[in-house]
């Protein structure tokens, strides 16, 4: 009889819903691939309420929900008021929480605690947040082996562009000396139309009408969500976790038409840079700023909302990854390659 894993999905936004949109259109093709099923048997989401089924909900039903119909139409319940997912999380009857909610960036909730509950409950998880990952990884991870479960997190950077595994797999061994990386597809994007003559503002405006940049693109040119990525790959790349005080930063505001036409003059790009980097007695250093690049550099021609890490390493020199940093079904495959990397481990 082929395997089958339960999935529970806590919020169900863009990246959870495609998830469910994966399972339902492709989960006989990857079942075959992957020698394993997966079936929805819990859903909990503010805005549709709650919905459980052992037996599998019906997930058809559940794609075709316009945005203002709730679950209760299902057999499920409406949101509750005040509800903080415990209950939720703890009692439902599957193997694996998929956490997509949001992130706090001053304390990693609710997204931290939602973790929490399923790994005690013996859930393993897979989660899109950063949030938990930048601020409690080493405890998630024991609280996993502790409860012979999985905490796995691809899509905390780089939506399913594999940067994580890469290090904490191929690379392992290799003598990883620092990173640094384009973490930020709306500001690499922001700066790349800047260099075709628009202003900053014009190129953020541009950048919310193509969906890249938020209503309030803070987060992303202020530097914030830079930081909680270099955050998360210190802790795996160099085994190092960092607080957000240890990462001083800087985001694209200061860069001007004038500093893009200069640096564009001598062949050069302006790219905002997350990096840290180990010295010989094991000190981490990091910092988020905007930094003038040469041509030859090889984060200096990662076009638009591309995203791209250089791993510094002691035995292969810099190795770089590129590939999408957002996007719902980018990020959706995040939780695919983690339920995978799940079954590996647990297999
Ligand atoms: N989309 C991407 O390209 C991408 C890429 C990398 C990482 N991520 C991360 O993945 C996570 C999900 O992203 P997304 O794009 O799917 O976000 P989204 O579309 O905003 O979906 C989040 C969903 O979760 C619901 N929600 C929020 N807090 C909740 C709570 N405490 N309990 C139950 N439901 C809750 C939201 O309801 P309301 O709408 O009512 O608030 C919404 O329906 C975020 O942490 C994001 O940073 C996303």
């Amino acid at each position: 009889m082929t395997k089958n894993y339960n999935i529970a999905l806590v919020g169900l936004g863009n990246v959870n819903r495609t998830l469910a949109d994966i399972i339902q259109a492709k989960g006989s093709e990857l079942a075959e691939e992957l020698g394993f099923t997966l079936r929805v048997t819990a859903i909990t989401d503010w805005r549709f309420g709650t919905l459980v089924d052992p037996a599998g909900v019906d997930l058809a039903a559940v794609l075709a929900m316009r945005p203002d119909d709730t679950f209760v139409a299902l057999g499920g319940t409406v949101p509750a008021e005040g509800s903080d997912n415990e209950e939720f999380i703890r009692t439902a009857p599957a193997d694996i929480v998929a956490e997509a909610t949001f992130t706090n960036p001053v304390t990693g909730e609710p997204a931290l605690s939602h973790v929490r509950w399923a790994l005690e409950a013996g859930k393993s998880v897979c989660t899109t947040n950063k949030g938990p990952v930048a601020f409690a990884v080493d405890e998630l991870k024991a609280l996993a082996a502790d409860n012979a479960v999985r905490f796995e997190f691809e899509g905390a950077v780089m939506s399913g562009t594999p940067v994580i595994r890469l290090a904490s797999g191929p690379l392992k061994g290799v003598g990883m000396k620092g990173f640094s990386g384009i973490l930020n597809g709306t500001s690499n994007y922001i700066l790349g139309r800047m260099e075709a003559g628009l202003s900053q503002l014009a190129a953020i405006e541009e950048a919310q009408d193509y969906g890249y940049a938020e209503a309030d693109p803070t987060a992303d040119i202020g530097g914030s969500d830079v930081r909680l990525k270099v955050m998360v790959l210190a802790s795996q790349v160099l085994g190092v976790e960092l607080a957000s005080e240890d990462v001083p930063t800087e985001g694209i505001t200061a860069i001007t038409p004038q500093m893009i036409s200069d640096a564009v003059g001598q062949g050069k790009h302006w790219k905002l840079i997350g990096q840290a980097s180990k010295d010989a007695d094991g000190r981490v250093t990091a910092q988020v700023a905007p930094q003038l690049l040469d041509a030859s550099h090889p984060l200096a021609a990662i076009p638009g909302a591309t995203n791209a890490v250089m791993f510094d390493t002691e035995y292969l020199g810099p190795v770089t990854i590129s590939g999408p940093g957002a996007g719902r079904i980018e990020t959706a495959y995040a939780l695919l390659s983690d339920i995978i990397a799940i079954d590996a481990a647990l297999a």
